[in-house]
């Protein structure tokens, strides 16, 4: 062999070694794709009663009945947002996204849920995170509810109280006057299935209503049209000033037919009308109200059972005019995949009757072979992403898409490789959709650090930074999954290169954009270098 062709060969291997012949197939996001983080206030805040904080449900949950959190803790100090706020702001900088999402705590400004008496401590807290975030060109995206509803309104019944309606309009109003002349992107309503069906259904969370069958289905009807009023009085008052996006945020797993049964396909339809169009319908879809299997099932139930009227309430033509298309955006937190299969006549599954999972007749399991990670629900299944965007794609009209939240939980500190691969594979799934036609503007990765998880208190953990809990400081420090992302983010590609790379298997769809990176590969590198004249960096 000549020198020259040896010569030759051996550079290739070195750069083969170096990158891997996959890094030249990276997939890139479009220049205009925004990257995020998430919080929620009760989960890292703490300062659970300081400067005049009103209780809310999970204080009330929390210091009532400790036994319901896996390791009996609270969220009473937890990251310590709420004096480490500076900090937290840094490591949004630090990641280098465009966005961090978070909630603001309803008690903290409204200490017993009411416009009658306003904390200036509360509006302060937020105005400095606000402003902080702003000062270093970061996009505040406030979710106006997260789960933490003032006691004294659950008091009255919480979510299944009709009267709720109004008094969580008048706070948001509150919100939109303070905060509204500098948050451009609202979200009404986090996750609304698990509000309504683990917190008044089941007793997963507060306030662990443990009644089957009925208060969901009140709770829901109440989310529904609060969502659109919050949304009507935005866009009838501050929307032509202020010039925001505002939207709601809905959750499911992407429910697979758990083989090629025609049984097991209408359990996967099933279950995706009961967990995600029972709230997408009446808002996303081309008619509104819920999904009508969702209406049949549930009035035939309720006939059944000796009911003389569903348990499934009715929305009025208005009603349903009033909701449908009250989101600028389709917000959607997803996680994993669950398999499904029919339950038989028998309810072999034993559901309680009447209760949500008896209504939706689904039995879900996991398969053995998949990867496991902290949260016992959570498997990392990317092709799930990917099938749950066609199917919202497909069912509402391909609507514009930003994914709210998305992660996984681990205990494994600063070295979180899995936690690596689940992002790049999640995103490459997202690709796929995006390369099929689905368009998604937005991810936000679930969660700018650790926090109180809610029932499972601080076991699992999905944060990109680790927190010491037991330091003073609650000491934040990037993981390896904190620098991953902060490169992902900068050049918009994703960043699997070296060990961290999945294992085919759990590849589905291992499109690459080849189209796209070409056309994109310019415009990208030059919001790249935008992105970092404006923010710093934690990646080597
Ligand atoms: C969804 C919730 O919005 C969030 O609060 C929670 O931490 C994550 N899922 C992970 O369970």
């Amino acid at each position: 062999m000549k020198f020259y062709q040896s010569l030759a060969i051996a550079s290739v291997t070195v750069l083969y070694l170096q990158n891997g012949w996959c890094e030249k197939l990276n997939p890139m996001f479009p220049p205009d794709f925004l990257f995020g983080v998430g919080s929620s206030a009760y989960q890292v805040e703490g300062g659970w009663n300081k400067h005049g904080k009103g209780e809310s449900i999970w204080d009330v949950l929390t210091h009532q009945y400790p036994e319901k959190m896996k390791d009996k803790s609270n969220a009473d100090v937890t990251s310590d947002s709420y004096h480490n706020w500076r900090r937290d702001v840094e490591m949004v900088r630090e990641l280098g996204v465009d966005i961090y999402r978070f909630s603001i705590s309803w008690t903290r400004l409204l200490p017993n849920g009411f416009v009658t008496n306003v904390n200036k401590h509360g509006i302060a807290y937020y105005n400095n995170l606000i402003n902080e975030l702003l000062r270093h060109n970061i996009t505040p995206m406030v979710t106006i509810y997260h789960w933490d509803l003032p006691a004294r309104l659950q008091e009255l019944g919480g979510w299944t109280n009709p009267v709720i309606i109004d008094y969580v309009t008048d706070y948001a109003k509150i919100l939109f006057e303070q905060f509204g002349d500098r948050v451009k992107i609202w979200t009404t309503i986090n996750e609304p299935w698990h509000i309504c069906e683990q917190g008044y259904g089941v007793d997963i969370m507060a306030p662990a209503m443990n009644f089957p069958g009925i208060p969901s289905y009140l709770c829901g009807h109440n989310v529904l049209k609060a969502h659109a009023e919050i949304v009507h009085l935005y866009r009838e008052r501050f929307q032509p000033t202020q010039k925001g996006k505002i939207g709601i945020t809905i959750d499911t797993s992407y429910a697979q037919a758990k083989t090629d049964s025609d049984d097991d396909k209408v359990a996967s339809e099933l279950a995706l009308q009961f967990y995600l169009g029972w709230f997408a319908h009446p808002i996303f879809s081309k008619n509104g109200n819920y999904p009508q299997v969702m209406i049949d099932r549930i009035d035939a139930n309720s006939k059944q059972q000796g009911f003389p009227r569903s348990r499934l309430p009715k929305f009025t033509p208005e009603e349903i005019k009033r909701i449908r298309g009250t989101s600028d955006f389709f917000g959607i937190n997803s996680y994993t995949t669950v398999l499904v299969t029919r339950n038989d006549c028998n309810n072999s599954a034993n559901f309680p009757i009447p209760s949500f999972n008896h209504d939706m007749d689904v039995v879900e399991s996991f398969d053995e072979n998949w990867t496991k990670s902290a949260s016992f629900w959570l498997h990392p299944v990317p092709s799930g992403m990917y099938n749950l965007l066609m199917w919202i794609n497909k069912e509402y009209d391909n609507p514009p898409v930003i994914i709210t939240e998305n992660g996984v939980s681990d205990n494994n500190g600063v070295n979180d490789t899995d936690r690596v691969t689940y992002f790049n594979s999640y995103l490459a799934s997202i690709l796929d959709a995006m390369k099929d036609g689905c368009k998604i503007m937005g991810y936000i990765a679930w969660s700018l650090m650790d926090s109180f998880e809610w029932t499972a208190g601080f076991s699992e953990q999905f944060g990109l930074y680790h927190v010491d809990f037991s330091s003073p400081n609650k000491t934040r420090t990037p993981k390896a999954s904190a620098k991953m992302f902060a490169r992902i983010v900068r050049h918009h590609a994703i960043d699997w290169k070296g060990p961290d790379r999945p294992e085919p298997s759990i590849i589905k769809h291992p499109s690459i954009i080849h189209e796209q990176i070409i056309n994109n590969s310019s415009k990208s590198s030059s919001r790249a270098k935008i992105v970092l004249t404006k923010k710093f960096e934690v990646h080597d």
